[in-house]
């Protein structure tokens, strides 16, 4: 979604703003802008329809050290320069991610309407600060504050107040450092990792006011707040291509090493070990059913997740889709274990339900990629997973990392409940631990898989199939091939195909079929017949080494001999690497689908 950076220091603005926009370029947006200070008391205003590279273009004058920069993705109005960020009234530039839910009510009340020029929520803020302005912008802020609804990032620049930079959040998050070359507000670290790798979260409800020399925080009873500093491990490197095509590429390569990073610290003398995280078994005793809340790709680890879990406990587990469980009556006491998962920690569906899920249990455990975010510190216990910074829009890294920590998990869980001998965790995590070279094979089928794909550029429909774990599986290749080469795909359990759908499969529709589970493998070989009899480009991927007939499918993906547990980790880099290889075919950047955003912080 939208992306903030602010910079004031002792280096040029703009091009800090301009590089920290294009960083967060893979956040989604459709139009960009830049404000600054100048020392006279004015502020400069830049801001463009299309590409941070077309905002660039219309920014060539100024010196200034002390500006804002946006990245837009439209939710109230279109997709127009004047809804562009940031957004100036008077003497007062701002920006912001969020929603204001009560700006109509807000524009009646301060009869703002002959002050606005663009459709947006955003927009009425600046308006109102503009209006109530008194000199003091801590004290105007907080008035602010308390009229205004709903989430944001808010980062504000006053005329009279040239070096300086205000702002404040609610549930939107919003990041600040300072270092040796000044002081950074940004939506996301990516923004300014190139200067420091140590930042702090901006508290809520919190105005801060940053300078060239430092950066102050304070409550809204006048208060000094502390800055809590984190610190990543990773660098800017990790933020780029590094000679990939795209970001999307890159990460599919990096899986193997995610996952080592991920599970490495986790396991003493062969057995998960969460003690590190300050989670002990007792934690697990107890948990008589589990719901897995997340969205999108982070809920298909989930399902991944229920299916392990169920099948080794033998205890209920549902998985939620944030947005929904939000608005029910949920189910649960207090020894259900609720577990959120989330790569940016920042999705306000899941941020939300977690919320919700707090009311009725303590045990509540989130798997997230990024440090210190909302989702990490609102649960009771942590898991992080070292993906490291997922750039590209579909999520690839984040979802086997997630699945890897289910696996972790379901070893636990069976241990401290007896479910699960200690040999036959230590078999499990063994079988864990060969993933990423297993995986790595998996990236040499890459000439294949381009080649397979130009059947599927030409179709607009394409069926995943699969029984078990595979069906599981088969939800996330679906979701990644319809993303990010608009090709609608769906996925089926193999044996319901047949109970309507079936009637869709005509002449050179591509199916995808994952065989790899042993005991329903004769099962789905003759759902295969069924949809090949009609018609259907079959691409099979099994563990099978026999398969030479042509009945069953047009083109075979080996699967490596692991156990059938395991086989996900294998059978998703030729998800992903269809998805991918489909899309750049037919021209399409993956890295930055049409209508995506990363972080999806509005609801
Ligand atoms: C799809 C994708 C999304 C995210 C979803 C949740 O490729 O990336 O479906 O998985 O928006 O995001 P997080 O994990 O950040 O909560």
């Amino acid at each position: 979604m939208c992306g903030i950076i602010g910079y004031t220091g002792s280096l040029g603005a703009s091009d800090i703003i301009l590089d920290g926009l294009t960083r967060m370029e893979y956040r989604g947006y459709d139009s960009a802008g830049m404000a600054y200070t100048t020392p006279s008391g004015k502020i400069a205003l830049r801001k463009t329809v299309g590409k941070v590279k077309d905002l660039r273009a219309i920014c060539d004058d100024d010196e200034s050290t002390c500006g804002i920069g946006h990245t837009r993705w439209a939710t109230h109005g279109g997709v127009t320069n004047a809804n562009a960020h940031p957004h100036k009234v008077g003497n007062v530039a701002l920006i912001h991610n969020g929603i204001i839910e009560n700006y109509h009510e807000i524009v009646k009340e301060y009869n703002l309407s002959s002050d606005l020029v663009s459709e947006t929520d955003s927009e009425v803020v600046a308006a109102l600060i503009n209006k109530l302005y008194d000199g003091d912008p801590t004290k105007t802020i907080k008035k602010v504050l308390s009229i205004i609804q709903g989430s944001f990032a808010l980062g504000i620049l006053f005329g009279d107040r040239p070096g300086s930079i205000y702002c404040v959040r609610n549930v939107s998050p919003m990041l600040g450092t300072h270092c040796k070359d000044g002081s950074f507000i940004a939506s996301d670290l990516t923004a300014f990792i190139q200067f420091t790798k140590r930042y702090f979260i901006i508290p809520e409800y919190t105005i801060v006011t940053v300078r060239k020399d430092g950066i102050l925080m304070e409550d809204l009873d006048g208060n000094n707040v502390e800055p809590e500093y984190l610190e990543v491990n990773w660098d800017v490197s990790a933020a780029e291509k590094d000679g990939y095509d795209h970001f999307m590429l890159k990460e599919i390569h990096e899986q193997p090493q995610s996952i080592i990073r991920t599970i490495t610290p986790r396991i003493k003398d062969g057995l998960p070990d969460f003690s590190d995280e300050g989670i002990d078994d007792d934690f697990f005793k107890n948990v008589s059913d589990i719901t897995i809340i997340a969205c999108g790709t982070a809920m298909h680890a989930g399902i991944i997740g229920r299916t392990l879990i169920q099948k080794y406990l033998k205890i209920p587990v549902t998985v939620t889709i944030a947005s929904e469980f939000r608005y029910e009556q949920p189910i649960l006491n207090e020894n259900s274990l609720v577990i959120t998962v989330s790569q940016s920690g920042e999705t306000i569906d899941t941020l939300a339900a977690l919320r919700l899920a707090k009311e009725y249990t303590n045990k509540t455990l989130s798997l997230v990629n990024v440090k210190g975010s909302s989702i990490a510190r609102e649960s009771n216990y942590v898991l992080y997973t070292h993906a490291g910074p997922e750039i590209a829009v579909a999520s690839t890294k984040a979802y086997t990392v997630q699945a890897s920590m289910f696996y972790l998990l379901t070893a636990k869980l069976g241990l401290v409940q007896n479910k699960m001998s200690v040999d036959d965790a230590k078999a499990f995590i063994k079988n864990l631990e060969a993933v990423p070279s297993m995986m790595e094979n998996m990236l040499s089928l890459d000439t294949h898989i381009k080649e397979l794909t130009k059947r599927m550029q030409q179709s607009n429909n394409a069926f995943f199939i699969g029984r078990g774990l595979d069906y599981s599986l088969s939800m996330e290749g679906a979701l990644k091939l319809k993303e990010i080469s608009y090709i609608h795909a769906e996925a089926y359990a193999a044996g319901e195909l047949k109970h309507g759908t079936i009637a869709l499969i005509t002449e050179g529709i591509p199916v995808i079929a994952i065989a790899s589970q042993q005991h329903v493998y004769s099962k789905v070989i003759s759902n295969i017949r069924e949809v090949k009899a009609r018609g259907a480009y079959v691409i099979l991927i099994s563990k099978d080494e026999n398969i030479t007939d042509n009945s069953i499918c047009d083109a075979h993906l080996r699967l490596p001999d692991v156990d059938d547990d395991f086989t996900m980790f294998e059978s998703i880099v030729i998800l992903q690497m269809i998805a991918y290889y489909t899309a750049v075919g037919k021209g399409f950047n993956p890295d930055q689908p049409r209508n995506l955003a990363k972080s999806v912080t509005v609801e």
